[in-house]
C-alpha cells in the first residue's frame, strides 16, 4: 500500500480513450502525425490529391528538406519569460505569423470544408485566403467568420465573370486578393493521373471499396450535399456543377496567355491590396516590386506545378536582398514545424503561409483537427523563440541562422 502510495503522489493515470481513432488524435505530436491519421481516415484518392506533388515530387520533397539545411544560432540568457508571436500584415495585427493558404476542393476531406478552415482562423485572429477552386462559397465563407478574409484569384478566361467575381468579394468584406501566376496549364500529378481523380470524385467498383474501408469518410460524404465548384456552382460560365478532371477545368477555364499587363488590369480592377502567387526567382520578384503590388509569395504551389523548381525557402535571402521594405514577402512551402517559421522570418520573409498543414488537420478530424494543426505551430514557434533566445517577431533577425553548405 505504502509504494502505491508513493506512486501515485507522483504518477498520474491516464483516462483510457476506447476509440482508436480518437486515442490517436489525441496522442498526435505534430503536423506528421496529423497528416498519418488523414492517411488513415481518407481513401487513397483523396490522401493522395493533398499530400502529392508533380512528377517525381521531388520539389514537394525538396521544399520540406530545404528547411533542415539551415541551422539555428541560439542565444541564450535573454529574459524569454514573455513570448509575443503577433506581427502586423497591411497594418492589421495578426496572433501569428503565418496565414492559411488557400487550397480547393476542401470538402473532400471533410464536409465542412473551407468554413472549418475559416473558422478556425477567425477564432485564432489569422488571415485565410479563400480560394477560387474552393467547395464553398465566398458568402458561405464570409458568413461564418469575421476576421481578415483573403481571396485567391485565377485569371478567367471571361474577364465579365471575373469582374463579377470582384464585385462579390468587395460585397462580402474580402480586403486582398492573391493572383496565382504558377499555373498557366496544371503541373501533371501523376497519383492523381493513375487515381482518374476528378470533382466530384467519380464513384467506381474502387470508390466502393475505398469506402468501405474508410467508413468515417464515406459515412459524411454521403450524408453532406453534394461537392461543386462553389464560387460559380450557379453560374453557367463557370461550370461549377458538373464533374471534370482539374487539368481540364483549367485548360478550359483559366487564360494562359496573361502576361505582366494582366497583373496590372487587375490592381486596377481591384483597387485594393494585390499580392503575386508564386514567384520563383529574384527577376520577377524585382518586376512585382516595380508594379507595385502589395506583395508577394514566394511559392512553387506546394511542389504541385513545376516538378524541379526552387524550394521557396532557398529563394528568401536573395528575394529579401533584393525588395525588403518595398512590399511584403510570404514564404510558402514546405513548412510542416514552427521552427520553420523562425527560419523563413530570419532568412527576410515578412510572414508564411501554411497549406497542407492545415488541410492535413482538416483530414484527420475536420474543424477540431485545423485548430490541432495551428496550434502545434504556434506552439513549437512558442518554444523554438524562447529556446533561440527571440521575444518578439521583430527580434527575429539573420544572425539566428546558418545555411549549411
Ligand atoms: C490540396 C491542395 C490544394 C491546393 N489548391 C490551391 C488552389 O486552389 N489555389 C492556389 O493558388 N493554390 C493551391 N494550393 C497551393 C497552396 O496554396 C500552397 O501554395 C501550398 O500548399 C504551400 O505548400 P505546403 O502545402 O507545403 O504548405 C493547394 C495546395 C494543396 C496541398
Amino acid at each position: 500500500m505504502g509504494i502505491f502510495r508513493n506512486l501515485q503522489s507522483v504518477v498520474r493515470f491516464r483516462k483510457p480513450q476506447f476509440s482508436r481513432t480518437r486515442r490517436r488524435f489525441e496522442r498526435a505530436a505534430n503536423i506528421d502525425d496529423l497528416r498519418a491519421i488523414a492517411k488513415r481516415r481518407l481513401p487513397g484518392g483523396i490522401f493522395d490529391y493533398i499530400d502529392g506533388g508533380a512528377e517525381d515530387e521531388w520539389s514537394a520533397r525538396n521544399n520540406v528538406a530545404a528547411y533542415s539545411r539551415i541551422e539555428l544560432r541560439p542565444r541564450i540568457l535573454r529574459d524569454v519569460s514573455a513570448i509575443d508571436t503577433s506581427t502586423t500584415l497591411l497594418g492589421q495585427k495578426t496572433s501569428l505569423p503565418f496565414i492559411l493558404a488557400p487550397t480547393g476542393f476542401s470538402r473532400i476531406a471533410q464536409s465542412q470544408g473551407e468554413l472549418a478552415v475559416a473558422r478556425v482562423a477567425d477564432k485564432l485572429g489569422l488571415v485565410y485566403c479563400h480560394s477560387t477552386l474552393a467547395t464553398r462559397s465566398i458568402e458561405e465563407v464570409s458568413a461564418v467568420s469575421n476576421g481578415q478574409q483573403w481571396f485567391q484569384v485565377y485569371m478567367w478566361r471571361d474577364r465579365a465573370m471575373l469582374r463579377d467575381i470582384l464585385q462579390r468579394l468587395r460585397d462580402s468584406g474580402y480586403t486582398a486578393l492573391a493572383l496565382t501566376v504558377d499555373t498557366a496549364v496544371l503541373g501533371r500529378r501523376e497519383r492523381d493521373v493513375r487515381r482518374g481523380f476528378t470533382l466530384p470524385p467519380k464513384i467506381g467498383l474502387d470508390t466502393i471499396v475505398d469506402g468501405i474501408l474508410h467508413p468515417s469518410w464515406t459515412w459524411d460524404f454521403i450524408r453532406n450535399e453534394p461537392i461543386t465548384f462553389a464560387n460559380v456552382a450557379t453560374d453557367s460560365r463557370g461550370a461549377g456543377g458538373t464533374a471534370v478532371s482539374l487539368s481540364a477545368y483549367i485548360n478550359e477555364q483559366f487564360d494562359p496567355s496573361i502576361t505582366w499587363d494582366a497583373v496590372e488590369w487587375l490592381q486596377a480592377e481591384w483597387n485594393g491590396p494585390l499580392f503575386i502567387k508564386g514567384i520563383q526567382c529574384t527577376e520577377d520578384a524585382v518586376i512585382a516590386s516595380k508594379i507595385g503590388v502589395a506583395g508577394i509569395m514566394v511559392s512553387n504551389h506546394g511542389g504541385r506545378q513545376l516538378d524541379g523548381s526552387p524550394a521557396p525557402i532557398d529563394l528568401i535571402e536573395p528575394i529579401a536582398q533584393l525588395v525588403q521594405g518595398q512590399l511584403t514577402i510570404i514564404c510558402e512551402g514546405g513548412i510542416r514545424r514552427g521552427s520553420d517559421i523562425l527560419k523563413a522570418i530570419a532568412l527576410g520573409a515578412d510572414i508564411c503561409a501554411v497549406g497542407r498543414a492545415h488541410f492535413y488537420g482538416l483530414g484527420a478530424a475536420g474543424e477540431l483537427g485545423v485548430m490541432r494543426a495551428i496550434e502545434m505551430l504556434k506552439d513549437e514557434l512558442t518554444r523554438a523563440m524562447a529556446l533561440s533566445g527571440v521575444r518578439k517577431i521583430s527580434e527575429i533577425t539573420r544572425d539566428l541562422v546558418k545555411i549549411r553548405q
